[in-house]
């Protein structure tokens, strides 16, 4: 017979433990997308390269579930990425989602002929090897957890569409993005791990700061962009994140309605 706690465990609805991971969670879209989780009841562990900033986003959220795991770790390095997922392990003994948020714009405004190539690296480095080095520790959680299976959602970007000019390293690196979320969605299927991506537009952030004050165009002028709400963000990962594992967001695009994209312009 079976007793209260186990049949829970064996259900995907909204009374499941949920235990999510998520990185860059000190700061802008990440801090909003973990307090999101918190606030609906998530077990979290927060990770990023400064831990005074993860403790202020622990510090934001109300407690449901205890406090969250704040865990310093760079994502581009093996080491700290295992040893985040084992901290993990230890704490909360599972992991449904993962939240492959960390990133860098990298030094905007190079022209490719210009761009160093340690610049180059290190934009690769975080936005391509560490969302591939956190997918891969989380997949083979979620491969070998019983019950089976959990949900990674990789943060690509417009720009996995789209560049901006002088982007070459984010735009490379989130266009990857979308070959490692088709290929780990792929993967994941005998596994019960399902694998979407949001590709956000403007969502106010340290790293959007320059979308108000003027950023180049196309065309070669600078103009002001519209920013959205990071909140609206953080509601549509959460949605995301709380489906059955039976449905899939494979991709979506949540963008500052006014902003330059559909329009060519
Ligand atoms: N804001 C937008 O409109 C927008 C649009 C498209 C895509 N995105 C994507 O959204 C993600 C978050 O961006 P954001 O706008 O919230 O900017 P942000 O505030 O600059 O966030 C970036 C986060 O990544 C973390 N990070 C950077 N390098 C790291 C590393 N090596 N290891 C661990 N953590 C690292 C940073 O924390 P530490 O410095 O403490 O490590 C920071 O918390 C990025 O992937 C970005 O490309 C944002």
């Amino acid at each position: 017979m079976e007793t209260a706690a186990e049949s829970l465990v064996e259900t995907d609805g909204p009374d499941s433990p949920r235990v999510a991971v998520v990185t860059g969670a000190g700061s802008g879209i990440g801090r909003a997308v973990a307090v999101e989780l918190l606030a609906a009841g998530w077990s979290v562990a927060l990770a990023g390269r400064r831990l005074e900033t993860l403790e202020e986003t622990a510090a934001l959220a109300p407690l449901k579930e205890g406090a969250p795991l704040c865990v310093r770790t760079d994502v581009t390095s093996p080491e700290d990425v295992a040893a985040l997922f084992g901290a993990v392990r230890e704490r909360f003994g599972r992991l449904d989602l993962l939240f492959n948020n960390a990133g860098t714009f990298g030094p905007g405004g190079v022209p490719v002929e210009e761009l160093p190539y340690d610049a180059w690296r290190h934009v690769v480095d975080t936005n391509l090897n560490g969302a591939f080095l956190c997918a891969q520790a989380a997949f083979r959680q979620m491969k070998e957890q019983d019950p089976r299976g959990g949900r990674i959602i990789n943060n690509g970007s417009i720009a996995a569409h789209a560049p901006r000019p002088n982007s070459v390293a984010y735009t490379a690196t989130k266009h990857a993005l979308t070959g490692l979320t088709k290929s780990l969605s792929l993967d994941g299927r005998p596994y019960r791990i399902a694998v979407g991506q949001i590709d956000i537009g403007n969502a106010a952030t340290d790293m959007t700061e320059r979308m108000q004050s003027g950023i180049l165009q196309a065309n070669g002028e600078l103009a002001s962009e519209p920013v959205m709400d990071v909140a609206d963000v953080a509601r549509t990962v959460r949605h995301m994140a709380e489906l059955p594992l039976e449905a899939n967001v494979q991709f979506a695009t949540v963008l500052a309605t006014n902003m330059p994209y559909i329009g060519r312009g």
